[in-house]
């Protein structure tokens, strides 16, 4: 009964932003990510017939009890395949800025999700964790893959979940640049809701998002590192300007997001190739060579301190510990 699992972070080139369903949390656009070795969540669950509710720790941290609803909401779905009543406590331990857009939450359900299966026993495989991830948030059901995973976007329970496309063992790393670990104020559930009912330009990126990841995937195909970068960056700003576009409108922008954004200008017109993206909170990802990492790392320590400046190479598969 008692099971302990690690999943890492994902950040996504082309785009979750939408649902079609909220409660199944059906994407209304198929998106493609990359895994990162450098932020993973490790999760240990026990069940434990003593116990008389569901007890969460998260880094060490007893949470509250709205927090353990969610958290025992989502263990239902492994406790009914079980055919389980018993409680659990879960000791959840995040090596990711929590909350400031890094997507903590996509390794966190993953892990969880790895955690509760082999506690239980289930032998679920990767595929069906993938869907129930998915009912924790959205972007986890990437995080049970490394490497290039697409996430399909299907139209239900079944038909949606993530794949692994290309290992990225060809020199690919992210440099993630921590403009402000405080906890955001608009989270992606919340914002990606107001999106889509209320902005004009929702539309145009349902009409071209399909397209974007089409020529993500032809880029990944052909290891076309220029190509991938292009349309990662043009994508992420697509997302955001959607957001501008809401009512009311909001923007995960800071002076430095954009301060960063310009040093990757800058570097690749001096002949660095490096793209950016940014999901929803202030912080920079940088997609680029890991093999020119340390120029672009140089430059950005002249705006930013050491320990803002993060390098990741790419990370694996959920692990059972
Ligand atoms: C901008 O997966 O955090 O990072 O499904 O509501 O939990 P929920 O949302 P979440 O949204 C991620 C949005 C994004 C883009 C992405 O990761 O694809």
């Amino acid at each position: 009964m008692r099971g302990k699992a690690r999943a890492y972070t994902n950040i996504a080139l082309i785009k979750y932003w939408g649902k079609k369903d909220d409660d199944l949390i059906l994407p209304m656009n198929s998106s493609l990510s990359l895994t990162l070795d450098a932020f993973y969540t490790e999760t240990e669950v026990i069940f434990d017939e003593g116990l008389k509710q569901d007890c969460f720790y998260l880094n060490e941290v007893l949470q509250s009890e709205k927090e353990t609803l969610k958290l025992g909401a989502f263990i239902n779905h492994f406790r009914k395949q079980a055919n389980c009543s018993t409680h659990a406590v879960v000791k959840s331990q995040n090596y990711v800025p929590t909350a400031a857009g890094l997507a903590s939450s996509a390794s966190g359900f993953a892990a969880l999700a790895g955690a509760l299966n082999q506690a239980l026993g289930l032998n679920l495989d990767k595929k069906e964790l993938s869907k129930i991830a998915r009912l924790g948030s959205g972007s986890a059901t990437r995080s049970i893959y490394g490497g290039f995973v697409e996430w399909k976007a299907g139209n239900c329970h079944d038909t949606s979940y993530a794949h692994p496309m290309d290992d990225a063992s060809w020199d690919v790393g992210m440099i993630v640049v921590i403009v402000n670990q405080k906890q955001k104020n608009i989270s992606s559930r919340e914002g990606m809701k107001r999106t889509v009912a209320t902005s004009p330009f929702y539309r145009g990126w349902l009409d071209t998002v399909e397209e974007d990841l089409k020529q993500a995937k032809v880029a990944i195909q052909r290891k076309d590192f220029e190509q991938l970068g292009k349309i990662t960056e043009s994508n992420a700003l697509k997302m955001h300007a959607t957001m501008l576009g809401a009512n009311p409108p909001f923007c995960y922008f800071e002076a430095d997001s954009i301060k960063v954004m310009q040093v990757v200008e800058e570097l690749r017109c001096e002949g660095v190739p490096c793209y950016f993206t940014m999901d929803a909170g202030p912080n920079v990802k940088i997609l680029c060579r890991n093999s020119q990492a340390p120029i672009i790392m140089n430059r950005l320590k002249q705006m930013f301190k050491p320990e803002q400046i993060i390098l990741s190479g790419v990370g694996p598969d959920l692990e059972y510990h």
